[in-house]
């Protein structure tokens, strides 16, 4: 099986999940693509869903399936969020954004009453931190801000290297206009402790580490699509 089987076979099977008249928030990313392409089948067949996408590439997918998009502004609250991951950790912690959508993707999931995750084998990892961290940032003052997040990684043992996001030569530019630092962290111990030290810091809009988000993940293997469900403390 390649990696893309791996995805396909557990956006498929994340469609268990979804119920006909459910709010649904629609991930980004090549795993997230073939769910949006499993729920425009169900809207063929006649399901009435409300679909909220976590980016524009997402949205026009879905509008171009016929599944009807709203907004968050229009549709508050979800009932279920479905979206891929580039690392997820045994306690289904993950990092995200590696498609550069993270923002919109944590808005999403924290208005859904629930999270699935979709990921292929590769994404399975023991610590968090081997693909570098995004976070979105202000373009004001980028510079300052990578050097305050440097300065937050090293309170905590990290020794990461930043490098602005660059796609096709240019600074890549997120939906909400703003920019991506990636930052090699290498392993994270204390991820939730390094969420809340770079949310405090000025000019991060907002990073890639989901925690405690994500309920229950499918995750795609050779053998096939297994279940991981966060225990609850
Ligand atoms: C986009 C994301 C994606 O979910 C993540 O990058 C995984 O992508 P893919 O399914 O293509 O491997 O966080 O911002």
């Amino acid at each position: 099986m390649t990696s893309d089987d791996q995805k396909r076979a557990v956006a498929r099977a994340a469609i268990v999940y979804v119920r006909d008249g459910m709010r649904l928030g629609l991930g980004t990313g090549s795993t997230a693509k073939h769910f949006v392409d499993a729920i425009g089948e169900k809207v063929k067949a006649g399901w009435r869903l409300t679909c909220v996408p976590t980016s524009e590439a997402t949205r026009k997918q879905a509008e171009g399936l016929g599944i009807a998009v709203s907004t968050l502004d229009q549709t508050p609250q979800l009932d279920l969020d479905v979206d891929g991951a580039d690392e997820i950790d045994g306690d289904l912690n993950l990092i995200k954004g590696g498609g550069g959508a993270l923002l919109r993707e944590k808005i999403v999931a924290s208005s859904a009453a629930k999270m699935v995750v979709i990921v292929d084998a590769s994404k399975r990892v023991e610590h968090l931190g081997k693909f570098p961290l995004p976070v979105e940032v202000v373009p004001f003052g980028v510079k300052a801000t990578a050097f305050k997040i440097e300065t937050a990684c090293k309170s905590l043992g990290i020794n990461p290297a930043i490098v602005i996001r660059v796609r096709n030569g240019k600074p890549f530019v997120t939906d909400n206009g703003n920019l991506i630092l990636d930052c090699a962290c290498g392993r994270i111990d204390k991820p939730a402790s390094l969420a809340v030290a770079l949310s405090v810091i000025p000019g991060v809009v907002e990073h890639g580490l989901f925690i405690g988000m994500a309920s229950v993940a499918l995750l795609g293997s050779d053998a096939g699509v297994s279940v991981l469900t966060r225990k609850v403390p």
